[in-house]
């Protein structure tokens, strides 16, 4: 194979394999597959290792140097014709429950494909490139989401992660040895010096779609607030207990529902407002319950206004707890500041998606991203891809094969440019 050790940026690109690609986003998207569609990979399960596995096993033929961290964070790095921090690409690979195969698997995949790309074409980049997949990025059974990124960067103490208990009662520890991926390489960012971060990702909202745009350059993440309230009330006969008699813990919860649309409705916006997990005990259809559990999920562009709907819903909750005289006690699962990525990355996506031919927007991300989280160690940047009706999370999630292409190629470009210049 032909080896170009002084490729220059303006040098033809090499080109990218669309099969190859779209191959591997099947074959990853096959384990764990839903009948019907989507998948299940939630965070550590036995379908979470067999996903690791695969892409484990791309990374080896791809000849990468493959280092497991502590939590369980996979980073594969090509070594570049100078030595020093690597030009970074990635995502996640775990899914919701009920998940669609390119939410995060699909920055992973490009991640390959650039780097399996450039070998295609003999070149070799001046920084070493390295793609990684995170563990628990969802958070969907082991809270905070953005977990190993956490990790990773440092933010986030590896003794309390590997604490953490999840939605089933097991640990993030626990599994992490049962399946395998307890690794040795060190965490923290002063053992993982990263150049730049560049993570292409489906939108997984509507904007891109709406306004026939291909490519958006994102400008910077939302702040996340999760919160879990656990909610004792009394339990008593259905229909013997008098209404102002009750103590019912889930009225409490079906009224939390309500108010959180009403105020995201009221403080506009940006704010998005959601009780996604609901769990009542007994849970029979003749006992007042005694017990709910629930989560709230709040999200706003504007760190101010995140703080007052989080002010006013535990306001809301204390005066709903005394008037039904019931117990409530709330911990946080996760909460993160909104997130401004560098401006010269954003600027940098934007210019390439240009050049490329691509329409191309700047836009927020309303989902959370291991991109935040890199944001913190070095320049990152993230490129987004339409999402078929704005939807995600949800097994029905698609994005057409010609947009991942225009997303890849733009990753591609992105990364030659940081691997290749001095800034
Ligand atoms: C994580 O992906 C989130 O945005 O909930
Ligand atoms: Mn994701
Ligand atoms: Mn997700």
């Amino acid at each position: 194979m032909k080896r170009t050790d002084d490729f220059s940026v303006t040098a033809a690109v090499p080109p990218i394999n669309p099969e190859r690609l779209h191959g591997r986003l099947q074959a990853l998207g096959g384990i764990g597959a839903l009948e019907g569609g989507g998948v299940c990979r939630l965070a550590l399960t036995d379908a979470d290792r067999a996903g690791r596995d695969l892409v484990l096993d791309w990374m080896q033929q791809l000849g990468l140097e493959v280092r497991i961290d502590a939590i369980g964070n996979v980073v594969g790095t090509r070594a570049g014709s100078e030595g020093g921090a690597p030009v970074m690409m990635g995502s996640h690979i775990d899914t919701v429950r009920t998940g669609g195969i390119y939410d995060g698997n699909l920055g992973v995949i490009a991640g390959l494909e650039v780097l399996q790309a450039l070998d295609d074409a003999g070149v070799r980049t001046r920084r070493p490139l390295a793609v990684a997949f995170f563990t628990n990025e969802e958070g969907a059974r082991f809270a905070p989401d953005m977990m190993g990124s956490l990790v990773f960067q440092g933010d986030l103490a590896l003794d309390q992660a590997l604490a953490t208990r999840g939605i089933d009662g097991s640990t993030v520890g626990e599994e992490l040895e049962r399946i395998g991926y307890a690794g040795d390489a060190p965490v923290g960012a002063a053992a993982n010096p990263v150049h730049a971060y560049v993570e292409l990702h489906i939108e997984q909202g509507p904007v891109l779609e709406a306004e026939g745009i291909t490519i958006g350059a994102v400008e910077g993440v939302q702040g996340i607030s999760w919160t879990e309230f656990t909610v004792t009330g009394t339990s008593n006969h259905a229909g013997t207990t008098p209404i102002r008699l009750r103590h019912d813990a889930g009225l409490v919860a079906g009224c939390v529902i309500r108010f959180v649309r009403d105020l995201a409705l009221e403080l506009g916006g940006d704010q998005v407002a959601t009780v996604g997990s609901l769990e009542l005990r007994p849970n029979l259809v003749n006992v007042i319950p005694n017990h709910a559990l629930f989560t709230v999920d709040l999200r706003n562009t504007d760190g101010d206004r995140l703080r007052e709907s989080e002010q006013r819903l535990f306001a809301y909750v204390r005066e709903l707890a005394s008037a039904e005289g019931v117990e409530v006690s709330h911990r946080s699962l996760a909460r993160f500041e909104p997130v401004r990525f560098h401006p010269g990355m954003v600027d940098r996506v934007e210019h390439i998606a240009h050049e490329l031919g691509h329409s191309v927007r700047r836009l927020p991300s309303g989902a959370g991203h291991d991109a935040q989280i890199l944001a913190r160690m070095c320049p990152t940047g993230m490129i987004f891809v339409p999402s078929a009706g704005g939807i995600s999370h949800n097994v029905r999630e698609f994005t057409r094969p010609e947009e991942i292409i225009a997303g890849v190629n733009v990753l591609l470009r992105v990364v030659l440019e940081l691997a290749q210049t001095d800034d």
